[in-house]
């Protein structure tokens, strides 16, 4: 069966000024759920927010709240996330060296484990882990920016990691340069959550439009 094709908009790219606002307005025009990215400027270039964001988000919405850790050491902070009201939390592959005991402990914590890779990094390397995910999150740029272009490159690996997962209710996200035109490529590929900042929160017509384009893009396909 498909899987319901969800909107993340990411807050990366929002108005920090303005964050609680923008979330709602995203809320009530047909986000999903929230995706909040957490870099800790070793595993990636950028220093961004941590659980005390996640917990004064948790305040304005009762959307589900994605966490995309692009940190080392993940297993130190996942308690202090699932705290903060964390839904989902999702690791980098490459950052961990007992992955499965990673996504145990996640799963011991209450809420749904994610597995993400970077551009480089082969759909087989998730082949002993799949069982144990709720997410996969392709990363379609290199992470630690918004606003970055789409890299086309990944489209096989997404519609890999679909055949991988089969019959499973298992998410594939893809996160970096979604938006409108991209939307039915990663679709047709096997996606079904769009992760997206700029073409959201940057959107020429405000949040509601930038919803709208992904909304559209989605029921043309
Ligand atoms: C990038 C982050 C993304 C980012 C995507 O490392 O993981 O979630 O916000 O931004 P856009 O949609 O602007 O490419
Ligand atoms: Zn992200």
């Amino acid at each position: 069966m498909a899987q319901p094709i969800k909107i993340a908009p990411s807050v990366l790219s929002a108005d920090f000024t303005r964050l609680g606002e923008q979330i709602q307005v995203a809320a009530e025009h047909g986000a999903s759920q929230i995706h909040i990215d957490v870099m800790d400027g070793v595993f990636v270039p950028n220093i961004t927010m941590g659980s005390l964001v996640v917990k004064a988000i948790r305040t304005v919405t009762n959307l589900p709240l994605d966490v995309h850790l692009m940190i080392i050491e993940p297993d130190r902070h996942l308690q202090a996330f699932v705290d903060a009201g964390a839904s989902a939390l999702t690791v980098h592959l490459e950052v961990c060296s007992h992955l499965h005991r990673t996504l145990q402990n996640i799963k011991l914590l209450g809420v749904r484990a994610g597995v993400a890779i970077n551009p480089h990094t082969p759909a087989i390397l998730l082949s002993e882990i799949i069982h144990l995910v709720d997410i996969v999150l392709v990363m379609t740029v290199n992470p630690g920016f918004g606003g970055q272009t789409f890299l086309p490159e990944t489209l096989p690996k997404i519609r890999q990691i679909r055949q991988m997962v089969g019959e499973r209710s298992v998410d594939i996200g893809v996160d970096g340069g979604i938006d409108a035109d991209t939307t039915p490529q990663v679709l047709e590929a096997g996606a079904n959550v769009l992760i997206a900042g700029n073409s959201i929160f940057a959107a020429n017509g405000g949040i509601a439009s930038g919803i709208k384009a992904i909304q559209q893009a989605i029921t043309k396909d």
